[in-house]
Formats: structure tokens, C-alpha cells, sequence
């Protein structure tokens, strides 16, 4: 049966307290609409429908893409109101209504939920709660069978006190919908057009209400402040850390780790605590990852280690390869296999061969290194001349002594030995030592000055 999906994401968010969109904040490092989105497009519908209305324009700027259909509603006059504005783009047998503000939302009791949906057939999700106050109730008669759901603020003292909420997440038949929602009115306690309103029309039209519930709240629940999008966050970390962990990954303590993006791991990779992958991130087997490292988008090959206060973006280290502690590496950073890249190391668009070394207080950028070559401490790059980038091109088996500054564009050969504290600033044929420094003078007889009496 074809599907469309509906999510609401036009409401203000004053609790926030935020010149952002409550649907942009995120939750770890994605706006919480847009983990929504990802959850509505593995279920593969014809159609996602995003009903925005406060912070439209930004939301729409930040999470436009060719899959989704955006709808303005530009007064918020109430759940109902928002999937009416959408009525006109459905088409499927089947919509789903989701929320840009319940992120959690897993895609399995969404299709738990969606096998109980027909011609027929109405489903909702429902949670027991042991504190339902704000939630809408589930009103069922004595035989169980649910019969409308009822607003906190329009319920009676024995409505109040059912437990089993409404998560405002359900399933309607798409040939029925039109005609509930024009038939919704907003005489209720807030002057709404609730959506929850279809389910008594649905009854009495001889449809069944079927419920579906999630595994775990946490799934379903909404951040109206920024105290429940902690929570929100603290519950995801502790999944992604729990889904690392069944994969054999030693997180030294899971309650210290967080993933912002996607990562693939290999076995037996240990992290220690507070370490933060961001975008897609690739760990190998075997793979060490410090204490206060940051990866992003980087790939982390077999047996690489990465030491203490590391940051990573767009780093590949190669099998057995080392860096750190405090070493940066940007984007375009290249170790080979056993490559070595010490404490305070920087390296931008820079390619260390197999077994290549910078062990201390470098900069290399734009760089190519050769194999086994050998960086002294404080050997810099000088790839910039204010207007333009150069590159370095440093052969195999190459010593570059300490405190040089190579000036790019600039080629050394392979072999090619630099004495300390040169400046480089011509290429150096194969198995040369270039020195490029003032040569020392010893001044025999030099007396120091003496301090003046007065
Ligand atoms: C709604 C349900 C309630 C349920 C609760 C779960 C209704 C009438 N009530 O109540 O049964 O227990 O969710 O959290 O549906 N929105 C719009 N446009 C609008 C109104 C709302 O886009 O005109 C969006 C809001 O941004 C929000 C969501 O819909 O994300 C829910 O709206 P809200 O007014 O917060 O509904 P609740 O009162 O929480
Ligand atoms: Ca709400």
C-alpha cells in the first residue's frame, strides 16, 4: 500500500528561548527535523510533506532537498489544521503523521504501527504513563475498544485519569482524511482544530482503531525546552554507545562518548572517554582512539592509533599508523601504513609515505612526503606567500633536519639530507645534504660587555 508522510513542524517553540527554529536544534549534531526526515525516508513513501510555519524560511533553507515537499501554515491554528494544509499533495492509501520536535523515533515501531493501518483500519501509538498530565487520553470503552481520544484540557476528572496517552503519532486511511479534517471544529478548550478529533469521527464511521506502541518512550517524546533536548541527546548517545558496544567496541566508559554522524567499526577498536566522531567516520579493526580525541570524516585504518587530545577532520590514517598526543590533522591528511605524526603536529592536504615520521612541532601543508622520510622538530612548510599555495614534494629516505623552513614551491629527491635550521628555498637533487643557513663564525678573545657602575 503507497504511503505518505505528513510531518508537522510549524509550531514556535517559546520555551527554547531561541532565535532558532525549535525544529533546527539539534540532537547529536542533526536538527531534530532532520533526524525525522532520515526515519520518514527509510520507509520509502511517495511522498514526505513538512508542514513549516515559524522560522519557515530558515527551515526550509537548511533542510531543502528533492524528496521532500515543503507547506506553509501560516497560522497555527492546530494539530488538525496543520495536515489539513498538506490535503492537497496526498495521494497515497496510506498517511503517516510524524513531528519535526520527536527525533527518536525508530523506524520499526513506525512500521510495527503502518501494519495496522487499511482501508478499515485507523492506528495509533499510544504510551503508558506514569504521569499522562498534557498528553491526550486514550478513551476506551469497557470491552477496550478505543473510542476517541480526549485533550488534557477538555477531560473530565475520570478522563484525567487514564494513563495511556496519545504520542500524536498515527496511521489514517489517505481516501478518509479529506473529509475528517473538513469536518473538524475548534470549540474545544484552546480553540483548536485537534487532530485527534478524527479518531471519534472514525469510530463512528464504522472504522476500527487499532494501537501500536514503541519499545521504549524516550522514542516518542517531544523537546519543548532545552532540558528535554539534553535528555533527548543523553538517550541517543547512550543507543549509539550500546549499538558500538554489541558490535565489539570497548568504550571505556559509554556514558563519556558521543556520536554526531554516522561511524562503521571494525572488532576489538577501544575508545576512551570523551571522544566525539562527527560526519561519516570509518574504524578498522584493532584501532586505538585516546582520551579528548575529535574525528570527523576520517578513516581510521587497521591497527591505527590515535593518542590523547587528537583532532581529526577529513584524515585517513593508514594500517598501523600513530598520531598524537596533540596532533591536528586537517583536511587531505594522508599517513601511510606505520606513518608517525607526533605532538604538535599540524598537517593540511599533506601525504606521509609508508613509515614517514614528523615526530614533534611541524607544519606541513600541501605537502608530499616519501616513504621513510624523516621530519625534524620544527620543520615548516612555507606553502603560502600571502596570494598563492605551493606544494612540497619531499622524495623517499629523506632527513630534513630540525628548525628547517622549506619555501614551495620546492622539490627535494629521494635521499636528500637538510642541515638543521636551513631554509630551503631551491630543489635538492637526490643524495645531496643542502644547507641553507649563515655559516657559524667563532670570534676567538670576545669579551662580554660589564654592567655600568654609577
Ligand atoms: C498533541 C496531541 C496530544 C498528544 C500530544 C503528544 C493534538 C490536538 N493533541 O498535543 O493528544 O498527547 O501531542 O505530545 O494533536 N503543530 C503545528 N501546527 C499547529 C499546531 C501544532 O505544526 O497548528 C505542531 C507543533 O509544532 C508540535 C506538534 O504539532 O510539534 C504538536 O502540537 P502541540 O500543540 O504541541 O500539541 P500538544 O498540545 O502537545
Ligand atoms: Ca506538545
Amino acid at each position: 500500500m503507497s504511503l505518505d508522510i505528513v510531518i508537522l513542524a510549524a509550531g514556535q517553540g517559546t520555551r527554547m528561548r531561541s532565535a532558532l527554529p525549535k525544529v533546527l536544534h539539534p540532537v547529536a549534531g542533526k536538527a531534530m527535523l532532520g533526524h525525522v526526515i532520515d526515519t520518514a525516508r527509510k520507509l520509502q513513501p511517495q511522498g514526505i510533506h513538512v508542514v513549516i510555519g515559524h522560522g519557515a524560511e530558515t527551515v526550509r533553507e537548511r533542510l531543502a532537498a528533492d524528496d521532500l515537499s515543503f507547506v506553509l501554515q501560516t497560522e497555527q491554528l492546530g494539530t488538525g489544521h496543520a495536515v489539513a494544509q498538506a490535503l492537497q499533495q496526498l495521494s497515497a492509501e496510506r498517511v503517516l503523521i510524524l513531528y519535526g520536535d520527536v527525533p527518536l523515533i525508530e523506524v520499526e515501531t513506525l512500521e510495527r504501527l503502518l501494519q495496522k493501518v487499511s482501508e478499515d483500519q485507523l492506528a495509533l501509538l499510544t504510551v503508558e504513563l506514569d504521569d499522562p498530565t498534557g498528553y491526550g487520553r486514550i478513551v476506551r470503552d469497557v470491552a477496550g475498544v478505543v473510542k476517541a481520544i480526549v485533550e488534557h484540557k477538555d477531560a473530565s476528572p475520570e478522563q484525567r485519569a487514564i494513563r495511556e496517552g496519545n504520542t500524536g503519532i498515527l496511521a489514517v486511511p489517505g481516501k478518509r482524511l479529506a473529509d475528517w479534517l473538513g469536518r473538524l471544529s475548534n470549540d474545544n478548550a484552546q480553540g483548536e482544530y485537534y487532530l485527534t478529533d478524527v479518531i471519534a469521527m472514525a469510530v463512528s464511521d464504522g472504522l476500527v482503531v487499532a494501537t501500536e506502541h514503541p519499545h521504549d518512550t524516550m522514542e516518542v517524546q517531544g523537546a519543548n525546552d532545552r532540558i528535554q533536548l539534553a535528555e533527548l541527546e543523553r538517550h541517543y548517545q547512550k543507543r549509539a554507545g550500546r549499538r558500538l558496544m554489541a558490535q565489539g567496541v570497548t568504550l571505556l566508559d559509554p556514558a563519556r562518548f558521543d556520536l554526531r554522524g554516522e561511524v562503521t567499526v571494525g572488532r576489538d577498536v577501544q575508545i576512551d572517554i570523551n571522544v566525539i566522531l562527527e560526519g561519516k567516520v570509518v574504524i578498522e579493526d584493532g584501532v586505538l582512539i585516546g582520551p579528548n580525541c575529535v574525528i570527523k570524516d576520517s578513516t581510521l585504518r587497521r591497527g591505527a592509533v590515535v593518542k590523547a587530545n587528537s583532532h581529526l577532520e577529513g584524515a585517513e590514517l593508514g594500517e598501523g599508523a600513530d598520531c598524537g598526543p596533540f596532533a591536528r590533522l586537517r583536511p587531505g591528511a594522508v599517513l601511510g601504513a606505520k606513518a608517525h605524526v607526533g605532538n604538535f603536529v599540524e598537517l593540511k592536504n599533506a601525504v606521509m609515505g609508508e613509515g614517514a615520521k614528523a615526530g614533534h612541532l611541524s607544519y606541513l601543508g600541501d605537502a608530499e612526503i616519501g616513504a621513510r622520510t624523516n621530519i625534524g622538530a620544527g620543520t615548516i612548510t612555507c606553502n603560502y606567500d600571502g596570494a598563492n599555495k605551493f606544494r612540497t614534494v619531499m622524495g623517499e629516505d629523506v632527513f630534513i633536519g630540525s628548525n628547517s623552513a622549506l619555501v614551495a614551491p620546492v622539490t627535494l629527491g629521494d635521499g636528500v639530507t637538510t642541515g638543521a635550521g636551513s631554509t630551503i628555498t631551491q630543489d635538492v637533487p637526490a643524495n645531496t645534504l643542502a644547507v641553507g643557513r649563515a655559516k657559524q663564525r667563532n670570534i676567538e678573545g670576545w669579551k662580554r660587555p660589564e654592567k655600568i657602575q654609577k
